[in-house]
């Protein structure tokens, strides 16, 4: 058997991973082993007992305010001295943290051949998404296998002379994560009033939007850092400004646990009667949410790539996507962080029906839910070669 690290730090590279881990456990000829950084700690956790997984080893190096220098120095060093300790045939790393450029450094220094889950995504602009942009850039020449969601990632990746024959287009391992928890989610059969008092969703916005009439509502979550400080108050006052125009609209909130967002976010919406400020919520109880929200507002990565197989438009709070795909397909549009911008685009979604279903239309350009299989049949191809 070969041993292949499947690294994992923040709740993202977990959503995204937990497939892939899935399918290594099948193959006869390789063995994953579930490496965490701990780079999240609350939101890491959470999301590995949505899929019911367990890390092998677990470094634990998240402090509170962490800056990104300290963070990449301690994921460095630590992933380092694992990788020469144990000596795996091969390293996966998942999209654009700290926790992925760190080991990718890691894994080139001890030789360990590395494979980049979610390659070649773009924007050209190293402010934004910022440090992630400079994240995925840097990574993708330390790969022996660039795992790209589409052929526009894949067409990145050659303009900047990665060879082909280290490319492969397998579609985003999120959509594979998407299906298996809805199938999980029928199976449970969610009760709403339990749901909602297990996320501490007030009596009053379940009674208004969750139960009953069901009102029209808009799922929110934020966390980019070039938002930190003046775009943050930005957004609030974007959701104050929407929860104004529209007397009936529910704004749900999960906050996101980085320190920057919370304290705003607090500070601007917490008073707020029809904005419910929750904690960040378990897989299954966000694709709960998604399913029933009217639109989302988000500058989220990965929301924007399952909102297109969840029918729900997504007003994404950013000035640049390194994943057009979205856009193209109408799903996605960006607002920016302008209270004027995304009152005007929340406007259109809420009060023109005939834009809101061209907007959910059924169809996900990021792939079929088969990228795990693609991902281990490749390694087991190539490494069975080396
Ligand atoms: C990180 C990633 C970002 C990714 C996001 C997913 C980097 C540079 N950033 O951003 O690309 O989109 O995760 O959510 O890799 N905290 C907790 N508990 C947690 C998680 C965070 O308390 O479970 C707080 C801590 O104070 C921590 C701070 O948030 O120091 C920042 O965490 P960090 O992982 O550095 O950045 P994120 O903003 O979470
Ligand atoms: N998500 C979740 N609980 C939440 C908010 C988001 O499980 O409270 C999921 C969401 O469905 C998506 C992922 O977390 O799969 C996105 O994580 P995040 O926005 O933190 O990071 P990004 O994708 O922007 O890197």
């Amino acid at each position: 058997m070969k041993n292949i690290v499947i690294v994992v730090g923040t709740r993202p590279e977990v959503i995204k991973m937990a497939p892939v881990v899935m399918e290594l456990r099948k193959s006869s000829t390789l063995k994953p082993i579930l490496l965490s950084t701990g780079q999240h700690r609350q939101m890491l956790d959470q999301a590995l007992k949505s899929f019911d997984l367990q890390p092998d080893f677990d470094l634990a190096l998240m402090q509170p305010g962490q800056t990104l220098t300290e963070l990449t120095a301690r994921v460095l060093t630590s992933v380092g001295s694992f990788l020469v300790e144990r000596k795996p045939d091969a390293i996966l790393v998942q999209g654009d943290t700290t926790t992925v450029l760190a080991s990718a450094l890691a894994a080139a220094y001890a030789r360990v051949p590395l494979g980049h889950v979610e390659a070649g995504l773009r924007t050209y602009n190293f402010d934004a998404p910022w440090p992630e942009e400079m994240n995925r850039r840097l990574t993708s020449p330390l790969c022996r296998w660039a795992f790209v969601p589409t052929e526009q990632s894949k067409a990145n990746l050659l303009q900047e002379h990665i060879p082909s024959e280290r490319c492969f287009v397998t579609g985003n391992t999120v959509i594979d994560a998407l299906l298996w928890m809805r199938t999980r989610l029928e199976s449970l059969r969610v009760d709403s009033v339990q749901l909602a008092q297990r996320l501490g969703i007030p009596d009053s916005f379940t009674g208004a939007y969750l139960t009953g009439s069901r009102k029209p509502w808009v799922l929110v979550t934020g966390h980019r850092r070039e938002s930190f400080g003046q775009g943050f108050d930005s957004i609030c006052q974007s959701l104050l400004r929407l929860a104004g125009e529209h007397p009936d609209l529910g704004i749900l909130y999960p906050v996101h646990l980085n320190p920057n967002v919370r304290e705003p976010v607090d500070r601007l919406l917490s008073k707020h009667n029809r904005i419910a400020l929750i904690e960040p919520t378990g897989y299954e109880d966000f694709i709960w949410l998604m399913d029933r929200c009217k639109f989302i507002i988000s500058d989220s990565g990965g929301v924007q790539e399952e909102a297109p197989s969840l029918g729900k438009p997504v007003l994404v709070m950013r000035e640049t996507t390194e994943r057009p795909e979205g856009v193209g397909a109408g799903t996605c549009r960006l607002v920016g962080t302008d209270p004027q911008r995304i009152s005007v685009e929340a406007r259109v979604l809420l009060e023109n029906p005939s834009e809101y279903e061209r907007r959910s239309a059924l169809a996900n350009p990021y792939g079929d839910g088969r990228a795990a299989t693609r991902i281990r049949e490749i390694l087991e191809r190539e490494m069975i070669r080396d």
